[in-house]
């Protein structure tokens, strides 16, 4: 079973989408997926998601009210094959954490090329529409490649 975790800076807003997003796929292909998501910070460590990207989520049949925020930690290296980072922020203080190459090497961009999942922490209903969008188009592909 491969297992995935989707990180962002708070975990309220995009990981947990990103983490029902692939949930939700996964169950749609058939496919053996363990999926989690944390933050790299620690401010929201318990919280439900923010309301808006549950409110996102329902809108696409995909509940993420239950999940709540944790911190990304190095065991999660251990804990799973792939670490799928919204923007490069995220990745150098995943990557800062790794110990070796085989942790480095499971840290991801979710986006191909040079994209970015931006924060819409501090934007408004668009935003969260714009991240489903954004998430929604390469889920596929952590799905089944
Ligand atoms: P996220 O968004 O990283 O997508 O969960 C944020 C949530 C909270 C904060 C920043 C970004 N914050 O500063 O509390």
């Amino acid at each position: 079973m491969k297992k995935i975790l989707c990180v962002c800076l708070g975990n309220i807003c995009r990981s947990p989408l990103a983490e029902g997003i692939l949930r939700k796929v996964a169950q749609e292909e058939g496919a053996d997926i363990e999926v989690d998501s944390a933050g790299t910070a620690n401010y929201h460590v318990g919280d439900a998601p923010d309301q808006r990207s549950i409110s996102i989520g329902r809108k696409y049949n995909i509940d993420i009210s239950s999940h709540r925020g944790q911190q990304f930690e190095v065991a999660h290296f251990d804990l799973f094959d792939v670490i799928l980072v919204m923007d490069y922020s995220n990745l150098n203080n995943v990557r800062m954490l790794a110990r070796d190459e085989e942790d480095k090497n499971k840290v991801k961009m979710f986006r191909p090329g040079d994209n970015i999942v931006e924060d819409p922490y501090y934007g408004g209903d668009s935003d969260f529409e714009n991240m489903y969008q954004t998430l929604i188009k390469d889920a596929l592909y952590w799905i089944t490649n």
